[in-house]
């Protein structure tokens, strides 16, 4: 098959020089040769990734087959009558790295702690309202609404980061038991011999071999029981996993960092870890008196989610993004370590429980690959050109990627529709999320997930553009971030 032929039944989607090979049954430093020789020409552009796709496919906004990100903005304006705003304060979760509390844990997924504060000093809240992060990640919600004086409660799947969540939201934590039971730890961890390594096959790649034998002292020498002091050296032991590594997040976890950047001194980075936290306790102290209530961190499903009725004021959160991370092979290494995970069997378990990323085991989206009952009749739209596209290039990556993006949608309706139940008449639920581009095909995931608000009852109060993203598939592409502000109205029982 000539290798334009074979390009161009892969259509929007473009395929790698492994690929194509493939598929000519040619070798591959031929294809790559063609390819090359075609590029130069004119014929085809290489897009981020080493992806090839035709000329006519460079530029998917000029396409017929292509509903483009303004058009479903002037669709959603016209049905909806909510134009698009814009948030200029912070947004994304750097900023969070050298904040106290904040920093005990690097997490790259969630937002900025002032958006959080943003959010909560514009609306009119009574002392203490009671908010809800259901996807509370490391716990931003929960720590700047308890800070601020709110009753918090924040619900998350996944261990480490519900670990995280409620250690940072444990403000009366005895500073000098903590400094004192880490200075213990490090005392006891240099004296143990080396240990076993957690399961992860890389493990001796992910670290230098003494950073892993001291890794393995340390871990041994954790308290055991669930106590706050047992449970923050817990976390601090967790914090250093990756900055020790040859690994970064980035967002997505690889290799890369330059092991003449990762000390080997494992107790000194450890105890700086506790350090950090017993400097900001004794800071945090000094406004005991204007912290909320005790914050409520539960290990639970925020699909299954069965708050009281009228139970909440506000509701934050920002849920996974649709395609996007997959939060159990970012985090492996504290599911390993910290001994929330024993085998690749648990990590796979804990991923199907979750809400779907594209790593989901397939049997986890037979139910979606109809695409006529969906949660809304843009996302029918949506999914069949998904599926259009990827039959069309017949070796995707996964051929139910129709399905993975359904499941996701259906994943959030009974968040939506918990969320609603549980918030008061004029209680806000706030959602920042991003859109995608996925198999040639724009899912507006945001804009959807407004329609899918005012199905379960709400009312679009705003939806603001907080910052732009380029997408990881072809660079020049642009996405964006946006906060979904959904009232429940008034008169709502
Ligand atoms: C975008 S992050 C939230 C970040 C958080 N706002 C912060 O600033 O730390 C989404 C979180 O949802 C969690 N998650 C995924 N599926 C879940 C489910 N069904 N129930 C509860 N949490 C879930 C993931 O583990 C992840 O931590």
């Amino acid at each position: 098959m000539p290798v334009l032929d074979a390009l161009a039944e892969t259509g929007a989607i473009g395929s790698t020089v492994r690929q194509i090979a493939t598929r000519m049954a040619s070798p591959e430093p031929a294809v790559s040769r063609l390819l090359e020789g075609l590029r130069k020409d004119g014929r085809v552009v290489r897009l981020g990734r080493g992806l090839y796709v035709l000329k006519d496919f460079e530029h998917l906004d000029r396409r017929e087959d292509f509903v483009a990100p303004e058009e479903f903005t002037e669709r959603f304006v016209r049905e909806g009558g909510v134009t698009l705003g814009r948030y200029n304060g912070p947004i994304t979760f750097s900023p969070n790295d050298t904040l106290p509390v904040h920093r005990w844990w690097p997490y790259v997924q969630g937002y900025s702690a002032e958006f959080v504060r943003d959010l909560i000093g514009s609306l009119d809240l009574a002392l203490p309202a009671r908010v809800l992060d259901p996807f509370c990640g490391s716990g931003t919600t929960p720590v700047e609404a308890r800070k601020l004086g709110h009753r918090a409660i924040g619900t998350e799947l996944m261990p480490p980061a519900a670990l995280a969540a409620r250690v940072k939201t444990r403000f009366e934590l005895d500073p000098d038991a903590l400094d004192r039971a880490g200075v213990g730890l490090v005392r006891r961890a240099r004296r143990r011999r080396a240990g076993v390594p957690p399961f992860l096959k890389e493990t001796p790649q992910h670290f230098d071999p003494t950073v892993l034998a001291d890794l393995t002292r340390l871990r041994d020498s954790l308290p055991i029981g669930d106590g706050p002091v047992e449970e923050a050296l817990r976390l601090a032991f967790g914090a250093i996993l990756i900055p020790a590594s040859r690994l970064r997040r980035s967002p997505c976890l690889g290799y890369g960092r330059p092991e003449s950047t990762t000390s080997p001194d494992v107790f000194a980075r450890f105890a700086d870890q506790v350090r950090a936290m017993v400097d900001d306790l004794r800071a945090l102290g000094a406004s005991r008196a204007s912290w909320g209530p005790p914050a409520s961190i539960l290990a639970t499903d925020a699909r299954a989610l069965e708050l009281p009725p009228g139970s909440l004021d506000l509701a934050v959160t920002s849920p996974p993004y649709v395609n996007g991370m997959d939060y159990v092979m970012n985090y492996k290494l504290d599911l390993a370590w910290l001994g929330y995970a024993h085998g690749y069997a648990d990590l796979a378990r804990l991923r199907s429980s979750m809400v779907a990323c594209d790593n989901l085991p397939r049997r986890e989206t037979a139910r979606y690959l109809s695409t006529r009952e969906t949660p809304d009749p843009w996302l029918t739209e949506i999914l069949d050109r998904i599926r259009t596209n990827v039959a069309r290039k017949q070796t995707y990556r996964r051929n139910d990627a129709h399905g993975i993006v359904h499941r996701y949608f259906a994943d959030l309706v009974p968040v939506l529709r918990h969320v609603y139940r549980a918030l008061r008449p004029r209680g806000r639920f706030v959602l920042v999320v991003g859109d995608s581009l996925l198999a040639g095909t724009y899912i507006p995931g945001d804009l959807l997930l407004a329609r899918m608000g005012i199905r379960a009852g709400f009312r679009i109060a705003s939806v603001d553009v907080a910052r732009e993203r380029r997408s990881g598939q072809r660079r020049s592409f642009r996405l964006r971030e946006s906060i979904i502000s959904l009232e429940k109205p008034a008169l709502a029982g």
